[in-house]
């Protein structure tokens, strides 16, 4: 019988576009092609087991597997499979779901709004503060200010919105109207003996002169992760967002909570909002609302922005926005049994728990190491900071890609982890479910694997 892995590693290779991709590389390399899973652990069609400790994409946070999602996913299908929302037409699971979230969503959101991934939610959010902006009269309220390092998707307003260049080069990106302040990233910018809550009283600075020069008139929104995801696992530092929010405030301008990752225990609460003072007047969440069984997205937007929206509709009729699968039945009821679990099963307090525990571990295992510049993070969120040399402050020549090399050393001896390039860091998320032991041993073939690569530098 003929062996059909090679066939299926050639076909990938010869058919599909991968996202977030290499196409130079990967066309040498082929794909690597999971084929099932059981809690944290995978395994690929070549008979290894992996343990994941980013979660796929920072969204298995109940881990693979899950029978109690299957079951109602399939009860969902088979009950009626599918039925839109549009022209206020509903379903059963996306009611349950919106009262369930409004419950634990942080108090001041009044509605939430259902669509299929991160980028859709971000967009939708964009464009409801242009709608609002544009019905209370001040239509010129519009520009909308992200971060250096921020990653908030890749449509075509999201990825003007991340701060990445890769994501802008080449492809015409950020559309006219996006604005980029300063990253948190204290590590990396802060001045020699430059205190945090300085650097965070400078970013602020540095944000307010931002808005001064466009115009306070002109500026409509600004959009934050409570701890930047891809952009480096990049904590806020101290005073940070009670600092940016003094500027917020003042100037009357939106505050997007980019809660895509840290939404849904991933800090150890159930918003990162709550972990810094965040007091958002729009939230966006999606990957760990379902654990990401089902592509789904919950905005969340607060009395008076809604209050707006119905206004606009006695003007101009519905408020033409939404996606076919807006409150996807199916999706709703995964949604739904996932926060069942994560209630259940204490995953918010065993993040809080456990993460601590994980920070720990890596501390004692690589913090004192010369190639560690520091260990970042906030519950089961973390990233180690790789340098060429800690004392020295002394980063690797970006040439030697040394993320990917570590990560590519863990997944030899069995662990996914998730390089961070544009940073030379190595992040994890590992899935909420994991326990002490499953740590431990994602910490272990990390310090062999790292300490393997560093020492052939
Ligand atoms: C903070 C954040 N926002 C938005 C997104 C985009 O989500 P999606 O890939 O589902 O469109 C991501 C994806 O990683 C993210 O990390």
């Amino acid at each position: 019988m003929r062996n059909p892995l090679p066939d299926l590693k050639k076909t990938d290779a010869d058919s599909i576009l991968h996202p977030s991709t290499n196409a130079n590389d990967f066309a040498k390399t082929g794909p690597r092609v999971m084929k099932s899973g059981q809690g944290v652990y995978l395994h690929d069609i070549e008979g290894n087991k992996l343990i994941d400790s980013v979660a796929g994409l920072w969204c298995v946070n109940v881990g693979y597997g899950r029978k109690e999602l299957a079951d109602a996913m399939h009860a969902a299908a088979t009950e009626m499979g599918y039925y839109h929302t549009f022209t206020g037409m509903s379903n059963v699971p996306q009611i349950t779901l919106a009262e369930r979230l409004l419950s634990i969503a942080p108090a001041n959101m009044s509605k939430v709004f259902f669509a299929s991934g991160g980028s859709d939610g971000n967009d939708s959010l964009m464009k409801i503060v242009w709608y609002y902006h544009n019905l209370i009269g001040k239509p010129e309220k519009r520009k909308i200010i992200s971060r250096w390092q921020a990653y908030h998707g890749t449509s075509i307003a999201t990825a003007s919105l991340t701060g990445l260049p890769s994501f802008h080069r080449d492809f015409n990106l950020p559309i006219e109207g996006v604005i980029h302040t300063e990253s948190p990233d204290y590590f990396r910018h802060a001045h020699d003996g430059e205190s945090e809550l300085n650097f965070s009283k400078r970013r602020a600075a540095e944000l307010e002169a931002s808005v001064l020069e466009h115009g306070p008139e002109t500026i409509g929104a600004f959009i934050a992760e409570p701890v930047m995801g891809a952009g480096g696992v990049i904590t806020p530092p101290e005073g940070y967002f009670s600092e940016i929010q003094k500027v917020t405030r003042k100037y009357d301008i939106l505050f997007i909570a980019d809660e895509v990752v840290c939404g849904y225990g991933r800090l150890g609460r159930w918003w990162g909002s709550d972990v810094y003072g965040i007091e958002p007047d729009m939230i966006n969440t999606a990957k760990a609302l379902t654990s990401g069984y089902f592509p789904f997205s919950a905005s969340f937007i607060t009395e008076k922005i809604w209050d707006v929206i119905k206004q606009g509709s006695a003007k101009y009729g519905s408020f033409a926005h939404g996606y076919t699968y807006s409150g996807h039945p199916v999706g709703a009821a995964v949604a739904m049994a996932n926060l069942s679990i994560i209630e259940n099963e204490k995953l918010v307090e065993r993040s809080a728990k456990h993460g601590a525990y994980f920070h720990q571990k890596l501390q004692e295992t690589v913090g004192t190491e010369s190639f560690v510049g520091e260990i970042r993070g906030q519950g089961m969120l973390a990233a180690v900071q790789l340098m060429q040399e800690a004392s020295t402050k002394t980063f690797f020549n970006p040439n030697t890609k040394i993320a990917p090399l570590v990560t590519a050393e863990c997944y030899n001896n069995g662990l996914i982890a998730r390089p961070l390039p544009s940073v030379d860091s190595v992040a994890f998320s590992p899935p909420l479910v994991a326990s002490k032991a499953e740590i431990d041993q994602i910490v272990d073939i990390f310090n062999h694997s790292v300490r393997k690569v560093m020492a052939a530098q």
